[in-house]
């Protein structure tokens, strides 16, 4: 029998719910010669932010038990070049959902970006990553901050057409209360989780790592826990989730999607496979059929 794995989001239709996920496909274009796109649901985009960034200094990866760290602190083109030449160029090879991934490190910063890629026709989704510092606020991170990330949602919704989706910071003990807030201010949807605050030393130098000192925790070791926040955001909240954190299968799309996720974000696993994506869309009409399920979006917060 013929399975249908598409699903409907804010007004979008995504053709299967995989996602790569932001910082781990580059801008598309990249892994262009690798397999056809077209047959991915959407493209999360490299974070990006008002100007050129050239992140932080190297090492910026270390490898860790059952994922990885990262500290590439957002090295991006700046939102002129993505608006202009990475989404145009991206558009002429690729009609499915394109998630603009961004970042900032003011209120201000964010609004005028979000602005900018607004008015970008090949840009669907504006995904707001408010795990970034507030410079105006000692530097703790927007999405650590029930009122700050409603302050970024409402900047951000103030000049938005299109939906709206925060990204959430997976570092707080309370996810479901920064979830409320960003759905209070006006966001359409919810991403969910970005990376774990994580640390690594090597011990013959006795030093760390990573220059940057900490970095973020992804991959296969933090799926438990990110499907825990979706599960709780999903279940707390009327707007849809995509759901991210250590995916790697097709049944871990499937498992999301049972928690609560409508749309599911593969980050690390395409760092390791970049074959990742297709081959987990291949394999989920399979797995569908073996768990009885004809629809994917029938699945959707059932547990
Ligand atoms: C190398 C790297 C770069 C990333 N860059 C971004 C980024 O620019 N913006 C963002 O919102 N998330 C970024 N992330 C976080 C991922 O999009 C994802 O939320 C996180 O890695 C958890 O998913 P995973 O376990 O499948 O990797 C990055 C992750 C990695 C590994």
């Amino acid at each position: 029998m013929v399975k249908d794995l598409g699903i409907s989001l804010c007004g979008l239709h995504f053709a299967n719910p995989v996602v790569p996920a932001s910082g781990t496909f580059g801008f598309g274009l990249e892994l262009a010669d690798a397999f056809d796109l077209n047959l991915l649901g959407g493209i999360s985009l490299k974070g990006t932010t008002r100007e050129a960034r050239y992140g932080n200094p190297t090492p910026r990866i270390a490898e860790a038990c059952g994922g990885m760290l990262n500290a590439v602190g957002l090295q991006n083109p700046g939102i002129d070049a993505l608006v202009e030449d990475k989404v145009p160029a991206l558009r002429k090879i690729y009609r499915g959902v394109v998630i603009a991934n961004i970042s900032g490190f003011s209120v201000g910063e964010y609004a005028a970006c979000c602005a900018r890629a607004d008015a970008c026709e090949g840009i669907d989704v504006l995904e707001v990553n408010v795990s970034c510092p507030n410079v105006h606020n000692g530097g703790m991170a927007f999405g650590t901050d029930p009122q700050a990330a409603a302050a970024v949602t409402r900047a951000v919704r103030e000049v938005s057409r299109k939906p709206v989706f925060v990204k959430l910071s997976p570092n707080v003990s309370d996810i479901v209360s920064i979830a409320r807030a960003c759905e209070d201010a006006g966001a359409d949807g919810l991403t969910l989780v970005n990376t774990f605050l994580g640390m690594r030393i090597d011990i013959r130098a006795r030093r760390p790592v990573l220059a940057n000192g900490t970095g973020g925790y992804s991959g296969r070791a933090i799926f438990p826990v990110a499907l825990r926040m979706v599960h709780q955001v999903a279940h707390a909240c009327r707007i849809p989730v995509m759901g991210c954190g250590g995916v790697a299968t097709a049944a871990d799309v499937i498992e999301m999607m049972m928690a609560g996720a409508s749309v599911v974000q593969v980050g690390s696993e395409n760092v390791r496979n970049p074959y990742a994506c297709p081959e987990i869309i291949a394999a989920l009409p399979e797995l569908m059929d073996k768990l009885g399920i004809d629809k994917l979006s029938d699945i959707i917060a059932t547990v």
